[in-house]
């Protein structure tokens, strides 16, 4: 399986150590060997070479400030543009991991596009084209007869579209709720051991958890754009941020976090969807409430169905390496099922 990597950021550099560190065992157990043929990165430069690039050369550069630092060998192509090399056939899998734009989801929708109409597959781990075209997407798909993944979007690498979509299909799904940023439920689990709402945010910043512009995170916008695409994936409903119920937690004081601890209570940032619609907002959850002990960047997810009553999960909800692992499990799900019919 050949990738072309769109971003090589937090995200991107944590699927490539997944797959450098786990390239034995990922060979031994599901014979998968994939290359990297390609990796554009929006001001830091891009590279591609149809043989492969070496991935722990390509980690080397981005420490080193970009991809001009990659070393000069025969036929590697530098500053190729998203689409040329989309044109180029030289990818079957196109791994979509530059940073989430709610607004109009571009440049990446179009990259998105472009790719399917190649005839490649596309994973995502950018919110933009999912929560704004997932129907599109998915039809333009089918018509290929290539998949859309987007595991890595909502929860990381926590496998909750699949377990939507797949293991729970026929339960009778009828809502959800959770904790879905991982930057709001760090940031008010430090805030309520004492830290300052602005320390706690720098924190989260620094640890790769934030989105670029971190207001998407605690303005509640991320996790409604989360709570859009568990809409699709669930109910295959499309949903509008426009048309959503969206408060985040800029309007929590450490007064408000410090009174809950005091009457057995906690804040969390909860999303909540049904097949009516989906809303964002803080709610005051009593400890014993199986969401209030969901601490740090953790998140979890209670599905309501029919048939199970309720299904709890709980993992990470953003990180390199976390949200790496969504990617890798939509790569390997496509390469153990590569057909798809149309
Ligand atoms: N900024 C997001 C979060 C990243 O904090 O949850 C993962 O989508």
């Amino acid at each position: 399986m050949r990738l072309l990597f769109i971003g090589f950021g937090v995200v991107g550099q944590g699927l490539t150590r997944l797959l450098l560190g786990g390239r034995e065992s990922l060979r031994d157990n599901f014979g998968f060997a994939p290359t990297i043929t390609g990796v554009v990165t929006g001001s830091h430069g891009s590279l591609a070479h149809p043989a492969g690039l070496d991935m722990e050369m390509l980690l080397s550069a981005a420490a080193a400030g970009g991809m001009d630092h990659y070393p000069q060998r025969g036929g590697l192509l530098r500053d190729e543009g998203s689409l040329a090399l989309i044109q180029a056939g030289l990818a079957d899998v196109l791994v979509e991991v530059s940073p989430t734009n709610l607004v109009d989801a571009q440049p990446a929708l179009d990259t998105c596009r472009a790719a399917l109409g190649q005839g490649m597959h596309l994973v995502l781990a950018n919110k933009g084209p999912v929560c704004l075209a997932a129907a599109a997407l998915e039809d333009q798909a089918r018509q290929r007869g290539r998949q859309l993944r987007y595991e890595a979007t909502v929860m990381a690498g926590t496998p909750v579209v699949s377990l939507s979509r797949e293991t729970l299909a026929g339960s009778g799904l009828r809502a959800a709720r959770g904790i879905l940023n991982g930057t709001c439920n760090y940031m008010l689990t430090q805030m309520e051991a004492g830290m300052s709402y602005a320390d706690a945010l720098a924190q989260a910043q620094a640890l790769g958890y934030a989105e670029s512009d971190p207001r998407a995170d605690v303005e509640g916008h991320d996790a409604a754009s989360k709570a859009i695409i568990l809409a699709w994936a669930l109910f295959g409903r499309s949903l509008r941020l426009g048309d959503m119920s969206i408060e985040g937690i800029t309007g929590l004081e450490g007064s408000d976090i410090q009174g809950a601890r005091d009457a057995g209570e906690r804040w969390k940032l909860i999303a909540t969807i049904d097949e009516g619609g989906a809303s964002v907002a803080p709610q005051r959850l009593p400890l014993s409430h199986p969401l209030a002990a969901v601490g740090g960047v953790s998140n979890a997810l209670t599905w309501t169905t029919n048939n199970l009553q309720e299904v709890t999960i709980a993992g990470p909800g953003a990180g390199a390496e976390a949200t790496g692992q969504g990617l890798l499990a939509d790569l390997l799900a496509i390469h153990r099922h590569p057909r798809v019919d149309s």
